[in-house]
């Protein structure tokens, strides 16, 4: 089904501007199926293109997703040799639509760890839509909140020791500025597909006040069609960020 036919019902303007997402359930996925974990991740990578499609088609201004994590270096060396050879091939096959759909892709996390043939090939997409002023494609590689709140509290605290930084100027906003994601709003919305009730070390600080979505579905089946549901779902939310309902004026 082509995802515009069911999007008819959703409001432009309550459509969540940064949409972050934990692709969970690959390898569930193939071993249901009795297939290698690496067939699992191929179909995820499909299910990455339907999810970029959609957000562009609805104009989302950023979609985030993790597609490896700092604790993913522990995995058997043949599954981290494979995923990072798809993530290639997916940046390889991709450049062009990228570029064409107005798609700029971001990393976040410490792609100085990837291998050097995912490295240049980041580099190059990185370069060839680096003017792309639609939808951001913001891919978490070798990311882990935990490591990025530790490299923002050295840069801060280095700047203090060098004298260029006074404590009492450090706030929310310059914690904010530090971070990897310091060019990006937070995400409004946060969904982790497996039904796994976790965040696992992910986006530590900006998820704060996201809205989070669990559905029990895995990452290989996600669908469109779902995330539209989610979405729908996620405009019926009211929203406080803490406060107290809106009231009638009396
Ligand atoms: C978690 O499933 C998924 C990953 C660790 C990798 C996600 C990668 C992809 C979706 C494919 C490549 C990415 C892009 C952006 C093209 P899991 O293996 O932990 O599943 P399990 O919990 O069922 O074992």
């Amino acid at each position: 089904m082509n995802s515009k036919a069911s999007n008819a019902d959703l409001a432009p303007e309550g459509l969540p501007r940064h949409v972050a997402i934990i692709m969970d359930g690959n390898g569930r996925w193939a071993k249901k199926r009795l297939l290698n974990r690496v067939r699992g991740h191929e179909k995820g990578a499909d299910a990455v293109r339907g999810i970029v499609r959609t957000c562009r088609e609805l104009k989302i201004q950023v979609l985030t997703l993790y597609a490896f994590s700092t604790e993913n270096w522990q995995r058997p060396a043949s599954e981290i040799k494979a995923l990072m050879g798809l993530l290639k091939k997916f940046l390889t096959e991709e450049e062009q639509q990228l570029t064409k759909n107005n798609i700029r892709l971001e990393v976040i996390g410490q792609p100085q760890r990837l291998p050097d043939d995912v490295q240049a090939i980041i580099r190059q997409v990185r370069g060839a839509t680096a003017a792309n002023d639609g939808l951001v494609l913001n891919l978490a590689l070798s990311y882990g909140g935990r490591t990025e709140i530790v490299e923002m509290v050295r840069t801060i605290a280095a700047k203090a020791a060098a004298g260029t930084l006074q404590p009492e100027a450090i706030d929310e906003a310059l914690v904010a500025d530090h971070l990897y994601t310091r060019h990006l709003p937070d995400p409004d919305l946060m969904i982790r597909t497996s039904g796994e009730m976790r965040i696992s070390n992910f986006l530590l600080w900006q998820l704060a006040y996201a809205e989070l979505f669990v559905t029990p579905t895995l990452w290989p089946d996600f669908s469109p069609e779902e995330f539209i549901a989610i979405l729908k779902d996620y405009q019926q939310r009211e929203r406080r960020f803490g406060k107290v309902p809106a009231q009638p004026e009396s």
